[in-house]
């Protein structure tokens, strides 16, 4: 380690799932010294054997390099003592009632001693009004709210190259406030300083807009689909425009994730518990459930009842280069499908160890090949690269029905067709003797 790497500030990480396990790793990179802990000591002592659980693109390499700079606890004592900025990483997933569960945020304050020494920096999403009860309970810590934008599959690159830092702090806290933003200088993005409350509202409407641009796109490809018209066309066209631009115009059978769908909910549900009724993003919600099902008319409309029919469904979790199953479509899906009397056969690249549990009912297979061969109709569910390459002149004398549905527009239309297939995807014409 050289002198201007023993000077950098140490960095304290609370819970390392996705967010955690990332932030630890890059701030590793950056040279500061990480001592990160979690609840669950499983985790903690297959992190510290060097091994992770997540299948996250470039995070594992990142945290063998700098292992010398990174330690795992249980103990939060451990991670007090030795440093003074905190990332609190811990994830508020939705309850019951929708609102964002801050059990986990709370046990972490619940830890803490208002010493003056630390500065409490949130990671995890949370309802905006969060950091003011949190200072109430915690006068005389220093609170920063600096949301995190990173993505599930190329989170480590999102780290490393931000668009911008958010750092929200009150006024008193403007110190603390500085030191994070220091962190992050290095990286490029903007910093945006502003107050906690406004922190808090960037990223539950960033993460909200983005899911309204989607379910928008999904609904103008469903009305290309009536007019005859190509949403990859209208996208293209649409994106040109620069108060636009062409990102997240992509259309689908929905989206999923972690975040997404509980953002968008806790968002609606945080503007009605304050008296607001915030009537797009009910559109936006509703738009998304009812496109995982649209599949099902597509496949109805070439093979009629799909009693005893066997669907094949290639991918499975909710988006490539990550194993997560949270909120994917292929759930609703698979289960749409086996109440209208179809068997359901599936094969994702690496998400089968997480999805066996959640599709009792689904046979899982080997190869993408083995999930097409004697099947009726394919729909492609997660854009993985493979199946992009996969043969499927070969997979369409497998068969027992070469026919397609393409849940994300990944597959050349053409090339599919001339290896056999009935082609159809979504808001682009289709390609095949009975889609014409
Ligand atoms: C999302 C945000 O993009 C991140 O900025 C944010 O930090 C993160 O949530 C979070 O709050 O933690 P993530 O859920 O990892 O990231 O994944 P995305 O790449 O945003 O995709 C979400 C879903 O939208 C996927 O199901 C994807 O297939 C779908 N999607 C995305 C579309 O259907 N169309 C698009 O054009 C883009």
């Amino acid at each position: 380690m050289n002198t201007s790497e023993q000077s950098k500030t140490p960095v304290g990480v609370v819970g390392v799932g996705w967010v955690g396990l990332v932030t630890a790793a890059c701030f590793a990179e950056l040279g500061h010294p990480v001592v990160a802990c979690d609840v669950v000591q499983e985790k903690v002592d297959s992190l510290n054997r060097g091994e992770i659980t997540i299948h996250e693109p470039g995070l594992a390499e990142l945290l063998a390099k700098n292992k010398e700079r990174l330690e795992f606890t249980t103990e939060i004592n451990e991670v007090l003592s030795r440093t003074k900025l905190l990332f609190v990483c811990v994830d508020t997933p939705p309850t019951y009632s929708g609102d964002a569960d801050l059990s986990r945020v709370r046990a972490v304050v619940a830890d803490l001693k208002a010493d003056g020494d630390h500065v409490l920096i949130m990671k995890s999403t949370v309802p905006a009004g969060t950091g003011e009860t949190i200072r109430r309970d915690l006068p005389g810590m220093a609170y920063v709210s600096c949301p995190e934008f990173l993505k599930e599959g190329t989170a480590v690159k999102d780290f490393l190259n931000p668009d911008r830092v958010v750092v929200g702090a009150a006024p008193e806290d403007r110190t603390a406030a500085d030191e994070v933003a220091s962190l992050y200088s290095s990286l490029g993005g903007e910093i945006v300083m502003t107050e906690v409350s406004s922190a808090e509202m960037i990223k539950l409407a960033s993460n909200a807009y983005l899911a309204t641009r989607i379910s928008f796109i999904n609904e103008i490809a469903n009305v290309c689909e009536e007019v005859g018209a190509d949403v990859g066309e209208v996208a293209r066209g649409m994106g040109l425009d620069e108060r636009i631009g062409p990102h997240f115009l992509r259309p689908g059978i929905g989206f999923g994730g972690s975040c997404f769908p509980k953002d968008v909910n806790a968002l609606k549900l945080l503007a009605g518990n304050s008296g607001y009724h915030f009537q797009l993003l009910n559109s936006v919600i509703e738009v998304n459930e009812l496109q995982k099902r649209r599949v099902v008319s597509k496949l109805t409309k070439h093979l009629g009842s799909l009693v005893g029919r066997r669907v094949a469904l290639l991918g499975l979790a909710f988006k490539p280069d990550t194993d997560d199953m949270r909120e994917a479509s292929s759930l609703v899906l698979s289960a749409r499908l086996r109440g209208e009397g179809a068997e359901v056969v599936a094969f994702d690249p690496v998400a089968m160890d997480q999805a066996r549990s959640l599709l009792p009912g689904v046979e899982m297979r080997d190869t993408a090949l083995a999930a097409l061969e004697g099947s009726d109709a394919a729909v492609l569910v997660t854009e993985w690269p493979e199946f992009r390459e996969l043969d499927w002149a070969g997979a369409a004398t497998l068969m027992r029905r070469p026919l397609i549905i393409d849940g994300r527009n990944f597959l050349d239309a053409n090339v599919v067709h001339g290896a056999g297939f009935t082609y159809e995807g979504i808001g682009r014409p289709g390609v095949g003797a009975d889609t014409e």
